[in-house]
């Protein structure tokens, strides 16, 4: 049997109204997988909530499946969002098992081909725009506005009350918080709705959060006008949950810090070579973030004994980008000296 649906497991603290139908492909109960050879570089027992095991490969359908259930349940006949593809694929998804209708919004060329392709398939409406997510979630907001059409980007309050689940799952799983939690940033919905999560268990892990050095206006203190990085899911220059997000990282006692693409893209190679688990480029940001900068306290504060590294995506997601980052391919005669030579030599 697989585990209940989120919405089941966790119904009486999220925000839905008795009416709501459940909109439900059976998200949230993801592994917690223990990272033997992360733990020895970090010195640290390090934990990896693998969230691309969600029904679309990411941590979106925690909160579109409470954001759909809701839009249902008020009435809605579309949804409608800005994406750097999972949230797209998830919107889509979502919609079309609720019989709604759907349109995404994505910056042109800059989003995987494996996001394209669900968010295609489950039939949304998918506009490519000639600009990128900034300007998208700008032009969605303003849509949301004029028409009757359900907006489903995190600056929806049910996506976050959605994506606190996470947090409930890690303390259950542990039995109790993690002594800190690595997460990667873009629109800086994620990290704040583990710390809703978090908090409203009662604990306080120290939170680490990382942008790709591209993409970095959390650490710059300013808007990025032109983001760039390898991280195409994160390539985000203006967060909607700003201000949310920096009260998380102080009231942690944490902090967000930006890392390379060459980082992200060593720590990506690195969590699927070894620890067998293959994430997108932006989720290897939190455990990229971790080996660059370590685990940094504020004084007079005991340093944590474990840490969860959210990885959002499943690898799959941008073939791409791994094939281009792979080793090459053998390719062989139909002759079994030859298969041998090239196994074995
Ligand atoms: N990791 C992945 C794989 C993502 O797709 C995203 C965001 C993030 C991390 C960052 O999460 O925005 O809550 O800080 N993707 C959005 C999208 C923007 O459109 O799919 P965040």
């Amino acid at each position: 049997m697989s585990p209940a649906p989120l919405i089941e497991r966790y119904r009486e603290r999220l925000s839905l109204e008795p009416g709501d139908p459940v909109v439900t492909l059976n998200e949230g109960s993801t592994p917690l997988v223990e990272a033997p050879r992360l733990s020895e570089r970090l010195g640290v027992r390090a934990y990896l909530k693998f969230e691309g095991a969600n029904p679309t490969g990411s941590f979106k359908d925690r909160g579109m499946t409470v954001a759909v259930s809701r839009a249902k349940g008020r009435g809605a006949e579309a949804v409608i969002c800005a994406s750097t593809g999972n949230t797209a694929a998830s919107a889509a998804a979502y919609a079309a098992r609720a019989g709604l209708r759907g349109a995404v919004i994505v910056p042109e060329g800059k989003i995987a081909i494996g996001k394209l392709a669900q968010a295609l398939m489950h039939g949304a409406r998918v506009v490519a725009l000639q600009g990128n997510f900034d300007d998208a979630l700008r032009i969605v907001r303003e849509l949301a506005h004029k028409h009757p059409i359900e907006l489903v980007n995190s600056v929806n309050p049910h996506r976050i009350e959605g994506q606190k689940t996470a947090a409930f799952e890690v303390i259950e799983e542990l039995g109790g918080a993690p002594g800190a939690l690595a997460i990667p940033v873009g629109n800086a919905g994620n990290v704040t709705a583990y710390w809703r999560g978090f908090q409203e268990a009662g604990t306080a892990p120290i939170l680490y959060g990382f942008q790709a050095e591209g993409a970095a206006p959390l650490v710059h203190g300013e808007p990025v006008a032109s983001p760039e990085t390898v991280a195409s899911a994160i390539r985000i220059g203006n967060p909607a949950r700003w201000e949310e997000a920096m009260a998380a990282f102080t009231a942690s006692r944490g902090r967000v810090a930006a890392v390379s693409d060459e980082q992200i893209l060593d720590a990506y190679r690195w969590l699927a070579a070894g620890e067998g688990v293959f994430c997108e480029p932006a989720s290897a940001a939190s455990v990229a973030g971790l080996l660059a900068h370590g685990l940094p306290t504020v004084e007079d504060s005991e340093p944590p004994e474990s840490v969860v590294c959210v990885l959002t995506g499943h690898g799959l997601k941008d073939p791409d980008t791994a094939l281009s980052k792979a080793p090459a391919v053998i390719n062989c005669e139909n002759d079994l000296s030859a298969v041998e030579q090239a196994v074995f030599e």
